[in-house]
């Protein structure tokens, strides 16, 4: 049984709060929560019977923690893993990992230190019709890729962005392609690889926040598809859809709903036993946009570490979408397309 605690108790921490404090993951438990807001720890605290703690450190200290997860704004993330490292619990962040690739690396490199697995939730890889497209992907369904597309057309009134000063702002938040649409930038670039160069511009269509609530990305990959990312928060009067298609030579598969959730096209060239019936199983919507991936995510990292296996999203995974958002980002700010990864074009070295 691994023990588990969360550090910042505000939105998302019900949805982890649940998922182990009503004991959903077989060899996880929660054991204690922290807030700097003890009120806020308090209100989980009392629900499943545990301690709640206003200082993280006096958290590590005082309790037996095997995994700490980190729940605070986005741009705090690296601070606060880079001060848990040390305790020697494995780390679980929330999505983005980190807003600037500085801090990325020192967090991997805090973890790696310490001997501590980093894991970064990107639940959506978990949503089941997910992993039938990835399945598809890795077994050569598609062969030559052609062009991938991630759409997120959601609702983010003022309100949203007003209940929390972090929330749209440069340092500690972005915009819609950080928070809202970073699980689909994942998924596009897991899904069709190192992406070469991107083009992309962007606008603050209705929300007041510093970053952008709107962007469109045109993106080149290495296998020589072609990608889009559309991605809003300015959609009235409610959400529309998160979703991906991925189209091949071999075939199109098309995922909808409001998070990427419900399998809408499964068309191959060469059909399979089985795919007759993969629209009707995969057409789930969940509740809301966090989906129903948090679960997979915790039996994954659960499995992770007993079985001290290869992590879906370790902190250089995590880095990967972060390196192609603050692409995206220099893109906007230069209006010219930016080029990613560095490939030598005169380098002897294994010629
Ligand atoms: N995976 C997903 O689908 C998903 C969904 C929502 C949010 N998130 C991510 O989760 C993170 C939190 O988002 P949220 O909406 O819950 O934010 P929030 O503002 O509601 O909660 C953050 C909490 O962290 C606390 N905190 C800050 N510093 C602290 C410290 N030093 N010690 C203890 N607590 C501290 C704050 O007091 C606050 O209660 C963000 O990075 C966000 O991008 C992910």
């Amino acid at each position: 049984m691994y023990n588990f605690a969360l550090v910042g108790c505000g939105r998302i921490s019900k949805r982890h709060g649940e998922i182990l404090g009503e004991n959903q993951i077989p060899g996880a438990r929660l054991v204690a929560v922290c807030d700097k807001v003890l009120n806020k720890a308090e209100i989980i605290a009392k629900k499943y019977n545990i301690p709640a703690y206003s200082d993280m450190h006096e958290m590590m200290k005082e309790e037996s923690v095997d995994v700490v997860v980190v729940l605070t704004e986005s741009g705090l993330h690296a601070q606060h893993t880079i001060q848990l490292a040390p305790y020697g619990a494995h780390i679980m962040v929330e999505k983005p990992m980190a807003l600037s690739l500085d801090d990325a690396d020192n967090m991997i490199e805090a973890c790696d230190s310490y001997g501590v697995k980093l894991f970064i939730v990107k639940q959506n890889r978990f949503n089941v019709p997910v992993v039938q497209l990835r399945k598809a992907l890795e077994n050569g369904r598609f062969g030559r890729l052609i062009m991938g597309t991630v759409r997120v057309r959601w609702c983010r009134p003022q309100a949203y962005y007003d209940q929390d000063a972090w929330r749209g702002t440069w340092a500690y938040d972005g915009g819609v392609l950080t928070n809202q649409a970073s699980h689909h930038i994942d998924l596009l670039e897991w899904m069709l690889g190192e992406p070469v160069s991107v083009f992309a511009m962007a606008s603050k269509a209705l929300a007041q926040i510093e970053a952008e609530d709107t962007a469109t990305v045109l993106l080149r990959f290495k296998s020589g598809a072609l990608g889009i990312i559309e991605a809003t928060t300015a959609i009235r009067p409610l959400d529309l859809e998160g979703s991906i298609s991925i189209l091949g030579e071999g075939g199109s598969v098309v995922i909808e709903g409001f998070a990427v959730n419900k399998m809408k096209t499964w068309n191959f060239c060469k059909e399979l036993p089985g795919d007759d019936n993969i629209l009707d199983k995969f057409s789930v919507n969940p509740p809301n946009v966090y989906g129903f991936g948090h679960k997979a995510y915790y039996d994954h990292v659960v499995d992770c570490i007993l079985n001290d296996s290869q992590q879906l999203v370790d902190g250089l995974e995590g880095r990967k979408s972060l390196e192609l958002i603050t692409a995206i980002y220099e893109s906007i700010e230069t209006s010219r397309e930016v080029p990613l990864r560095f490939h030598p074009q005169m380098c002897k070295l294994g010629q």
